[in-house]
């Protein structure tokens, strides 16, 4: 399953054997590249970035590092091997072969479910064009890059599925992901969270650490599909997707050390007096946490779903890790707990286990995101630190789903319109929170050196030393 790279478009599907398809993929390519110099990272065309490039979907050593012009990238399409005799895993037709062609039932529901995916890749690029300019250390600014350039790739990977797989229509959407804009009132991208701005570091970094996660888990419930090229298109998403976690959880790790340093080195507690140094204090942080967390949470959807449920039975879209499930992956019987408000509380319900398939998915989550907290947590209390940061609850300021007509504070309890107007500045990022992580944003472009609000990391990138010079500015 090496990666051909002689051909215009890097591929392990043997592109060159179908020439309609390779056609159309090559028509496409220029518009992406359009879309990319028009939205990709801004004033970065002529700089080199030591990027890593995939040659193999073997998932030990796919990865060569090396210096390169991010329009140059080599996008391209990359699947993991077919699993030989795979079957399907869950839903009616449990048991049976893969499909390796799309079903004509559920030709609309899985160009849905891909159009969906493929829309979040070039949105966050979108909302990241701007990071560039403001990057802590040339070693950031090259991460940045990478999760820009897979991105991009990984709208490839979608749009290969639906050139490949549904025609006219398929190729149709593929030009509408090239033309909705994150943020655009006339044409937003399809998902809230995506249509936010990403501003500052402080918001990538909490971005890659919690919508790059959704991403993780969205991609893995999709790689248990029964159709099987979206199977394999996403199963190797996923081998790229864990740096871009990495990225936000070493991101943020690396600001509560330099925050704990600078408490612990002048005994200061005051949220005032950490940033009188130039760190970001913890209750800042925790505000963005707060807020990126809650957006993220909404992209899984009504706790209660139908469309969940007929994607499951289906067999389109799985649950996380389901062949590692120990039931009928059928869910014909059984429940899942999911929150509901009553008199003005929260309380569980037991519900149907195949239409809350959407809340399951949203508490695995949950779980992993808590899991990364527990270990930023750890850097607070190795340096001595008493604060701790702390997951919102989940029902705190969303906006689709049970918990959109109420107030709820990040620890689990229902507010009236006052109290939530009163505290919400206390919960959420404020405009002057905004502003002073706005003022810390300056470009540092030396090698090794950061900025005041970012400890550097333990070991640099592709073995390279921390002080490489990971971006030259040409
Ligand atoms: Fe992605
Ligand atoms: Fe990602």
């Amino acid at each position: 399953m090496n990666i051909n790279y002689d051909t215009t478009i890097p591929n392990n599907v043997d592109l060159s054997t179908n020439k309609t398809l390779q056609r159309a993929l090559e028509h496409w390519q220029p518009h992406y590249l359009d879309w990319w110099r028009e939205m990709g990272p801004v004033e970065s065309p002529g700089w080199d970035v030591y990027l890593r490039t995939a040659i193999s979907v073997d998932p030990h050593g796919w990865a060569h590092f090396d210096y390169v012009k991010m329009p140059d990238y080599r996008w391209g399409i990359f699947l993991t091997p077919p699993e030989k005799d795979r079957k399907i895993a869950f839903g009616h037709h449990r048991g049976e072969p893969v499909w390796n062609e799309v079903p004509g039932e559920y030709r609309s529901s899985l160009r849905r479910i891909i159009v969906t995916q493929g829309d979040t890749e070039p949105a966050s690029v979108e909302q990241q064009r701007q990071l560039g300019m403001t990057a802590p250390s040339l070693y950031d600014l090259r991460n940045l890059y990478q999760v820009n350039v897979e991105e991009g790739r990984h709208l490839w990977a979608m749009v290969y599925l639906l050139h490949a797989y549904f025609g006219r229509d398929g190729r149709e959407e593929g030009e509408e992901l090239l033309a909705r804009r994150s943020g655009d009132v006339n044409n937003p991208r399809i998902l809230g969270a995506f249509n936010e701005r990403t501003p500052d570091w402080l918001s990538f970094f909490m971005f890659t650490f919690l919508t790059d996660r959704d991403g993780k888990y969205q991609l893995a419930a999709l790689a248990e599909s029964g159709f099987d090229p979206l199977a394999r298109s996403t199963r190797f998403m996923l081998t790229e997707e864990a740096h871009h976690l990495f990225v936000g959880e070493s991101g943020v790790g690396r600001i509560l050390q330099r925050t704990a340093d600078v408490m612990t080195r002048d005994k200061v507690e005051a949220p005032d007096a950490v940033r009188a140094r130039g760190a970001i204090d913890i209750p800042t942080i925790q505000r963005y946490l707060n807020f990126h967390f809650s957006v993220t949470l909404d992209l899984y959807g009504s706790e209660v779903s139908t469309n969940a449920s007929t994607f499951y039975t289906s067999g389109l879209k799985g649950r996380f890790e389901e062949e590692k499930l120990t039931d009928d992956h059928e869910l014909s019987a059984g429940h899942y707990p999911v929150s509901h408000v009553e008199d003005g509380r929260l309380t569980t319900k037991d519900e149907s286990a195949l239409m809350t398939l959407n809340e399951r998915l949203r508490d695995d989550y949950v779980r992993d995101c808590a899991a990364g907290v527990g270990r930023w947590n750890r850097i607070l209390e190795r340096a001595g630190v008493s604060d701790r940061l702390h997951l919102p609850h989940k029902a705190f300021n969303r906006k689709i789903g049970l918990f959109s007509k109420v107030h709820v504070t990040p620890e689990g309890r229902v507010v009236g319109e006052a109290e939530w107007t009163a505290k919400a500045r206390d919960w959420l990022p404020s405009d002057a929170d905004r502003a002073f992580i706005a003022s810390l944003m300056g470009r540092v472009t030396e090698p090794g050196k950061f900025a005041s609000y970012i400890a550097p990391p333990a070991r640099g990138i592709g073995n390279q030393p921390v002080d490489f010079e990971y971006v030259r500015f040409n």
